[in-house]
């Protein structure tokens, strides 16, 4: 394995920023610039698992994007449909599986078939694993695992470890996220994967996500590959468990 390939993230999440504001800059309406979005996130997708990642993880909605005008969040609910269904011939022939995660309460039953149909259908690919957030939020992920846990222990005798509790969380079995890109400029998490980010490589850059493409995904791999990672260690301890 040469340097190169040691040093590249096998998880990488994306916060997909800047969709209104490249429609706003080409005197289109908002929804425009989300179906550009679509594009970007097919480029990536390709990008992504050419590349070698293992696992890619994208925020396509967020519980707090309900706040948005119904006719935004009516938009982006059939955009995320339409796409699913589209692509999901793309995931076979690149043998990418497809995973959801978020809150299925609320979300039209149109959706939720769509998406365990792409669920099913992907399954037994093995080349990479896309991770699709849906009215997913961080601190919602947190609850229901604590809700989940109790549920599933009502005597209380767990072991209240991270691995334990890890189990419970959306992304259990799925290893926490190396690198998480977020474009527009804009410098939050904003209640993504927030437990699941404790230790994970930020990078932030300006270009909107509609105009996001491999050059720029490779840019940020690059980037990542120069970071060096502690985890709170020190340099000659790294590799002390
Ligand atoms: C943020 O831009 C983007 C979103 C809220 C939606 C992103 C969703 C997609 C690109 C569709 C994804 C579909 C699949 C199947 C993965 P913004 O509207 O907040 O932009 P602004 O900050 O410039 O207004």
């Amino acid at each position: 394995m040469s340097e190169h390939k040691d040093k590249l993230p096998n998880h990488v999440c994306i916060i997909m920023d800047g969709n209104g504001r490249w429609a706003l800059l080409h005197d289109m309406e908002r929804n425009e610039g989300h179906r550009q979005g679509v594009e970007a996130v097919r480029h990536i997708t390709e990008a992504a698992a050419e590349k070698g990642i293992s696992y890619l993880s994208l925020f396509a909605f967020s519980e707090e994007n309900w706040g948005r005008p119904k006719r935004e969040t009516d938009a982006l609910m059939s955009l995320i449909v339409d796409a699913i269904h589209k692509e999901t011939p793309t995931l076979m022939k690149n043998n990418i599986r497809c995973l959801f995660m978020g809150d299925r309460h609320h979300l039209n039953p149109d959706l939720l078939e769509r998406m365990d149909q792409c669920v099913e259908q992907t399954a037994d690919n093995n080349r990479m694993t896309l991770i699709v957030a849906v009215n997913y939020s961080g601190k919602w992920d947190i609850l229901q695992a604590v809700q989940r846990m109790l549920d599933e222990n009502p005597t209380r005798d767990m072991p209240l470890t991270q691995e334990f509790f890890s189990g419970y969380l959306s992304t259990a079995g799925i290893p926490d996220p190396d690198l998480m890109i977020r474009t527009s400029g804009e410098m939050r998490i904003s209640n993504f994967m927030l437990w699941q980010m404790a230790y994970t490589e930020l990078y932030f850059t300006p270009v909107l996500w509609p105009d996001f493409r491999k050059p720029d995904f490779e840019a940020a791999l690059e980037a990542f590959s120069n970071r060096e990672r502690r985890f709170g260690k020190i340099e000659e301890s790294i590799n002390i468990p």
